[in-house]
């Protein structure tokens, strides 16, 4: 009970650091778990903060510039929802039949999951559609 007590307090002080130089350096880190496209066809679900840990930002935000060009992940950038700019035609031809927010979605998540898969059996689960694609409530 008391070393529980002492472990929570040790851990308040960490994460209080934690936030205080998050906030310094101005960076929203965003929710710890997203659900990714929750009204379209197939949602996913998406442990952010587990992601974040062995991930740069970069690995998977971008911005773009006014010619509609890709622009790089900086630091404090403003951070939008993948579905902002995934609409539509985006990536056309890039990947056939597929819609812009799958071809953003398996693009970018299930193509280093395949990776991981292959390159260690533990992960074999990562790329499997259930693993990411949760039952739409009706
Ligand atoms: C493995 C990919 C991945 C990594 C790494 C990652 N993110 Fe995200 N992030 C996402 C996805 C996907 C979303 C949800 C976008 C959506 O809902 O369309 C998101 C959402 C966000 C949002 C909320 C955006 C909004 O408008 O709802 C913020 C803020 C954010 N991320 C910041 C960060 C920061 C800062 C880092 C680095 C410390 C980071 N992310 C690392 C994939 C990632
Ligand atoms: C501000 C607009 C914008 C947002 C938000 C955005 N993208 Fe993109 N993305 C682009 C542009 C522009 C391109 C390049 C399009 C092209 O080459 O036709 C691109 C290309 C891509 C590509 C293919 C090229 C590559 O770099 O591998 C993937 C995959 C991708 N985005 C995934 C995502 C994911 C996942 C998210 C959400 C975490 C996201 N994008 C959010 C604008 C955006
Ligand atoms: C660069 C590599 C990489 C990218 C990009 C990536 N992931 Fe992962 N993801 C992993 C690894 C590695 C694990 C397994 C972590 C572990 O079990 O230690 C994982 C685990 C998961 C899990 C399983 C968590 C669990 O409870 O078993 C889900 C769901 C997931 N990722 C969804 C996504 C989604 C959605 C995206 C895109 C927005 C994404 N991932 C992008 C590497 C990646
Ligand atoms: C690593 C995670 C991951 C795995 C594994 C995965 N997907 Fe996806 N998929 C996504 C993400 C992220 C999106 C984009 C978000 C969205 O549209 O719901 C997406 C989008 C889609 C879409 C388009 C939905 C829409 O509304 O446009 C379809 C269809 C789809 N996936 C089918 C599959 C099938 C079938 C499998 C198994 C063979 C699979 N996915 C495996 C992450 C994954």
């Amino acid at each position: 009970m008391k070393k529980a007590f002492i472990c929570s307090v040790a851990l308040a002080f960490l994460c209080s650091i934690g936030l205080v130089s998050m906030a310094a350096a101005g960076v929203d880190k965003g929710p710890a778990e997203i659900t990714i496209n929750p009204n379209g066809k197939k949602p996913v679900k998406f442990p952010h903060a587990m992601h974040q840990k062995r991930l740069k930002c970069a690995t998977c935000h971008h911005s773009k510039d006014k010619d509609g060009k890709q622009v790089p992940y900086t630091e404090g950038m403003k951070i939008q929802k993948c579905e902002t700019c995934h609409t539509g035609d985006m990536l056309k031809g890039k990947v056939k039949g597929r819609t812009a927010m799958q071809r953003a979605g398996h693009g970018r998540c299930l193509a280093c999951h395949k990776e991981m898969a292959k390159k260690d059996a533990k992960y074999k689960k990562l790329k499997k559609c259930s693993n990411c694609h949760i039952k739409k409530k009706k």
